[in-house]
């Protein structure tokens, strides 16, 4: 527990603008288009995942057999496995890595802050567990109604966690970023996500950022790969100037091509 000297003050949400930027004392902190965000990126990644999947799921026909195993497989696949990309996993993964490289960074300034979002975690966690059991559920039937029975079940499960999950995204910007660049500089900020990029493995960090690059507006996208230029080694910066190249359409990636020359 940090000293009390070290705490911000209580959360106070205005409910009319929940997502200002509260506790920023610095007015050069707001200048938010050329500060480090470490959750952002990642974030429009996942949102991404989300609205991808969503829509997948509307569209698939239960009683087909492929069409039905394939989207249970995508989205509950090797969930115990640390480096499996399929969907739930991802979303798993993602609260490991901040709780481990970001929120024990953030709790000696705001520990409330840093509870209330592991307890989001947990409730994520535990509608992940349902959903990989109806997942299972599905591929054990042989049964093409009954099959249609359990497929509208998850869409429902599955849209669930995604409010879930979008709400807490936006939690998580609107709590912690303000609080992080209040207490860190940008170089601090860059080598705590350095810890997070440079130490998962090479496929898992490629599976993040083919889901991030592309999400991300032109601003995001120089912020992002010069910060990572800088990043200690091992370096991903050339990994992720290749993997904006694969994944940018070619007049957006001419854009952040220019920019990184600089
Ligand atoms: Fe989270
Ligand atoms: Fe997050």
């Amino acid at each position: 527990m940090a000293p009390p000297s070290a705490r911000a003050g209580p959360l106070r949400v205005d409910p009319t603008n929940l997502y200002s930027l509260r506790r920023v004392t610095d007015p050069a902190s707001r200048a938010m288009t050329t500060r480090e965000n470490l959750f952002r990126p990642i974030h429009k990644g996942i949102r991404s995942m989300v609205y991808e999947l969503g829509l997948r799921l509307g569209v698939v026909d239960f009683t087909n057999l492929a069409e039905s195993n394939a989207v249970a497989i995508q989205l509950r696949a090797d969930l115990t496995s640390a480096v499996s990309s399929c969907i739930l996993c991802l979303l798993q993964a993602h609260s490991r890595h901040e709780e481990r490289d970001f929120f024990s960074a953030v709790r000696p300034f705001d520990p409330d802050v840093v509870d209330l979002m592991m307890k989001e975690h947990h409730e994520i966690a535990q509608r992940v567990g349902g959903i990989a059991r109806t997942c299972d559920e599905l591929l054990a039937i042989s049964e093409p109604a009954r099959r249609v029975e359990v497929g509208d079940r998850l869409t429902l499960e599955a849209n669930d966690l995604f409010a879930l999950y979008l709400a807490h995204l936006n939690n998580e910007e609107a709590t912690l970023v303000p609080v992080m660049w209040e207490r860190f500089s940008d170089e601090q900020l860059r080598t705590l996500r350095a810890q997070f990029y440079n130490t998962i493995p090479l496929p898992r960090f490629e599976e993040w950022m083919r889901w991030t690059l592309p999400a991300l507006n032109p601003n995001e996208l120089v912020v992002l790969l010069s910060g990572m230029r800088t990043d200690p080694p091992p370096n991903r910066f050339s990994d992720a100037r290749r993997l904006a190249e694969e994944t940018l359409d070619p007049p957006r990636w001419s854009l952040l091509e220019r920019a990184l020359s600089h």
